[in-house]
């Protein structure tokens, strides 16, 4: 497998590292930024999608969360769990002050399994006994006290605090530290896209699910898809989960067998199954998994979901398992992202424009979606001349989805990518415009877009005029017939369009350069708003852990307190 490295990622690394060391290390340490290892993870590398997602999934089979007293427990666990075999990282993040966790991932599944056999149940009443990969790591029994000697290992924790939220006042420093508008940008994704620990949590999220539905149905897929694994994903996002059931399709392969399972038949009406399913889904969840809470099942909706929290991992999860192109339209945004390095970073900073200036809302509504922004930046991208991204029409398409194997090569190097790797930054290189460019372009481009008339459409680089009359029309590229922004009405958009403007007409008239007058807003920093919504991250953050449990978990680690 060839693995290239995005040169603009290491510049991203080395602006953020000279950046912490001088204005907010305390900040940096906290998001886990300032060990040469986070630097490194920091660079990321550029593989397929579908390889991603395997990497993701394998790590998740072979790893644990184990909730410590504090981070100090980690040399003690990183000892008690070598016993059952190689430790290949672990990684400490807390959710509030009183709950930490250590992902523990060892190198052999085998391990794992030998691990979890050899966990035990609370001697309790009330007791749910299942066994899934999220433990507790209990004091010493005496006896186990006496019988252990030396514990000289010292594991290195890949992560501490790996799950870190910067808060509004965080960016507003970092923003404040950088040097131009495209830097600021470059900032911003730096510091807030979804980083290792928030990946490897989302995946052991989703692999719990799987554990509790392998005994009727072994070969279950709960795949992680939307902004968790497209590559636009913020940290804190949400989960999209999708259930497959039985992936495996290769009907011909079986042709010959004669040994044929019984089973029972699903309604003929695919949605009421759907919806039976999910129903039980979320029951399920609900009454066996550990730390699934706040269970609500919205089952008219046109993909019935089940929504709930995982208070373990502090991730809010939406399930389905119906969603046809769920997985292919991650696999294209992602796609789309690796093609240039400035694509991510300036979908960052559109959405977090969009959410400094009240367009979207944590809350589901008439408003614009992360998801609509993400294609319209996209949209935006193709438009430029030359295109920074190619109009889908010149790509294989297959009806009605797009023939993403056709896709699915190793995404491209842009001439950026390459130009970087050879020590020349886009900023020194003014044959391509800088994503802070873009940036300004973005809100030009749409400033003057018709609205009324038109729709945006991925599928062609020819006008599309809008086949119906919702307010904002963005065309689902793999189903054609639907409007993404449907929901959205038209005093938002009337709002977007004056938020465009006003934008455009800040940015030309503000700085777009640093200043040494540091009360002096300029930038992206000219568009934060004090009381402006609180980001779903930043809501869904602490959830009350403690509250919700019946065991007493100062009991569990009694010992260690005294
Ligand atoms: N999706 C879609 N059509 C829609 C809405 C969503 O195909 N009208 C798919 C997209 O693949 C999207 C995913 O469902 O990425 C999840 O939707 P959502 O959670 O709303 O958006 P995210 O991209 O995950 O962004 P966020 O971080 O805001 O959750
Ligand atoms: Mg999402």
């Amino acid at each position: 497998m060839t693995l290239i490295r995005m040169g603009s990622s290491i510049k991203i690394g080395k602006t953020l590292r000279n950046f912490c060391t001088t204005s907010s290390s305390s900040f940096a340490r906290k998001i886990g930024l300032d060990t040469p290892d986070d630097i490194t993870a920091g660079q990321q590398m550029i593989m397929t999608f579908r390889e991603r997602v395997e990497n993701r999934r394998n790590e998740a089979k072979r790893s644990v969360i184990v909730q410590v007293q504090s981070e100090k427990s980690a040399a003690d666990l990183y000892n008690y769990c070598s016993e059952y075999g190689t430790i290949e990282s672990m990684h400490h993040y807390c959710l509030n002050e009183q709950s930490h966790f250590i992902l523990v991932e060892f190198k052999a599944v085998s391990a794992m399994e030998i691990l979890l056999n050899q966990c035990c149940h609370l001697n309790e009443s009330h007791i749910i006994p299942t066994r899934t990969p999220f433990l507790w790591f209990r004091s010493k029994s005496p006896r186990r006290k006496q019988a252990r000697t030396g514990e000289s290992d010292v594991p290195i924790l890949k992560h501490q605090y790996g799950t870190a939220i910067p808060t509004d006042k965080d960016i507003k420093n970092l923003l404040q530290g950088a040097k131009s508008l495209s830097e600021q940008i470059n900032v911003l994704y730096s510091a807030t896209h979804l980083n290792d620990v928030g990946e490897r949590l989302r995946f052991l999220t989703a692999r719990q699910i799987e554990i509790a539905l392998c005994g009727p149905f072994p070969n279950v897929k709960a795949l992680p898809f939307g902004s968790s694994v497209n590559g636009f994903g913020r940290m804190g996002c949400d989960l999209d989960i999708v259930l497959q059931l039985d992936t495996d399709d290769s009907h011909e392969k079986w042709e010959d067998c004669r040994l044929v399972f019984q089973a029972k038949t699903s309604s003929p009406n695919g949605r009421a199954s759907s919806q039976r399913l999910m129903e039980t889904v979320g029951d399920m969840c609900q009454l066996f998994l550990p730390g699934v809470t706040g269970v609500k099942r919205i089952l008219q909706a046109r993909v019935p979901i089940v929504k709930f929290q995982q208070d373990l991992t502090g991730i809010e999860c939406d399930l389905s398992a119906s969603n046809a192109f769920a997985v292919q339209m991650s696999e294209l945004l992602y796609i789309l992202g690796s093609h240039d390095v400035r694509v991510r970073p300036l979908v960052f900073a559109i959405r977090a424009w969009a959410r400094y200036v009240g367009l979207t809302n944590p809350v589901p509504g008439r408003w614009i979606t992360n998801f609509s922004l993400v294609l319209m930046v996209l949209y935006f991208l193709q438009q430029r001349s030359p295109p920074i991204l190619p109009a889908l029409d010149k790509l294989s398409m297959s009806s009605p989805a797009l023939n993403l194997n056709h896709l699915d090569a190793r995404p491209a190097r842009s001439p950026i990518v390459g130009s970087a790797h050879e020590g020349i930054s886009a900023e020194q290189d003014n044959r391509v415009e800088t994503v802070g460019i873009l940036f300004t372009e973005f809100l030009a481009f749409y400033s003057s877009f018709d609205f009324n008339n038109l729709a945006i459409n991925l599928l062609t680089s020819a006008n599309t005029i809008k086949p119906e009359h919702s307010p904002l029309y963005i065309v689902n590229p793999l189903e054609p017939n639907l409007n993404v922004s449907k929901n959205v009405g038209s005093e938002e958009v009337a709002k977007l369009r004056i938020e465009l403007r006003n934008s455009a007409w800040l940015l030309e008239s503000a700085d777009v350069t640093s200043t040494s007058d540091k009360s002096v807003p300029w930038g992206l920093l000219t568009f934060f708003r004090e009381n402006h919504h609180i980001s779903k991250e930043q809501k869904s953050f602490a959830p009350p852990v403690s509250k919700r449990r019946r065991v007493s978990i100062n009991k569990l680690f009694l010992e260690e307190t005294r």
